[in-house]
């Protein structure tokens, strides 16, 4: 095992949590869903009734997943080399650090997540370079003075520079909206001047019925989610400058050049932002 994953530092009683292959996990739909192998029958299934009730999920997580490498790399294109990426997801290639480090070799990453399939992985697939180093921290997000209190990140980010927090497709699990503004201000309360705030998460918007099904099928499967109007995400990015073009549809966040007018609005149910902290 390569010396700078600090994962790697955890005492030797640490236990590994176990995968749980009888309920569908959401890391694991979404990851069906974009075309993944680290799946089970469990998770194929929940993903198949979701896909019929809708099928442009796969092009709005699809979609969702390039906002990710598009927000990284403008941020990394600011002059930010560190970064702290909450609700990680199954790693898949390019991940956040790949994307980062294109830009600046020596960037370093956190990622954090809280699913044992996440944690089986990350060490063979998110390993960083000799220069630009990555850990990961198996933890549950909602508790942010745990997360950046921790050896994992206190040795790996400076906090007395500016941070790249990515909250990407996970806030919809936050269900309710003052613990979820109270969760983002957490981590940025801690973040100096010139840090990077950068968010998606699910609205109905532009999908209203379909994405109301998809959202009521996870909650079957005990993965409660909750979906947000654009006016319910600006708030996360209160007293934040708010990067052009503001919360929108993911795919209208800075679209690669060449590719406006691909997708539809009614086929996205993300929407996002990219802010600076004064
Ligand atoms: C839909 S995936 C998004 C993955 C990635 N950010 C992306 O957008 O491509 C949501 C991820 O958030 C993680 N997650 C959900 N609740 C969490 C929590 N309380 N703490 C840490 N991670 C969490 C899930 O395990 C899953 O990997």
């Amino acid at each position: 095992m390569s010396d700078d994953m600090s994962w790697t530092q955890r005492p030797s009683t640490f236990e590994p949590p176990k995968i749980d292959t009888s309920v569908a996990h959401s890391a694991r739909v979404y990851d069906f869903i974009l075309g993944g192998k680290d799946n089970y029958p469990i998770d194929q299934a929940a993903a198949d009734r979701m896909l019929e009730s809708w099928p442009s999920l796969r092009v709005s997580m699809r979609e969702n997943r390039k906002f990710m490498h598009r927000s990284a790399r403008w941020i990394a294109q600011q002059g930010v080399d560190q970064f702290l990426d909450v609700g990680t997801g199954i790693p898949t290639s390019p991940n956040l650090h790949e994307i980062v480090q294109a830009v600046t070799p020596s960037a370093r990453v956190v990622y954090v997540d809280n699913d044992p399939i996440v944690l089986a992985h990350a060490g063979a697939r998110l390993t960083g370079t000799p220069e630009g180093r990555i850990t990961y921290i198996h933890a549950d997000m909602n508790d942010p003075g745990a997360i950046l209190d921790s050896p994992e990140v206190r040795d790996t980010l400076d906090f007395s520079r500016p941070v790249g927090l990515s909250m990407i497709a996970v806030l919809q699990f936050v269900l309710d909206d003052q613990a979820a503004y109270k969760l983002v201000r957490g981590y940025l309360d801690r973040l100096p001047s010139g840090s990077y705030l950068a968010i998606s998460t699910v609205t109905t918007d532009s999908s209203p019925k379909p994405m109301g099904t998809v959202v009521a099928e996870y909650a079957k499967r005990g993965i409660p989610a909750r979906n947000r109007s654009r006016e319910e995400v600006e708030p996360f990015f209160h007293e934040l400058r708010l990067v052009d073009p503001g919360v929108v549809l993911v795919h209208n966040w800075r679209p690669d050049p060449g590719t406006a007018g691909e997708v539809q609005d009614t086929e996205v149910a993300m929407c996002g932002g990219v802010a600076r902290k004064p």
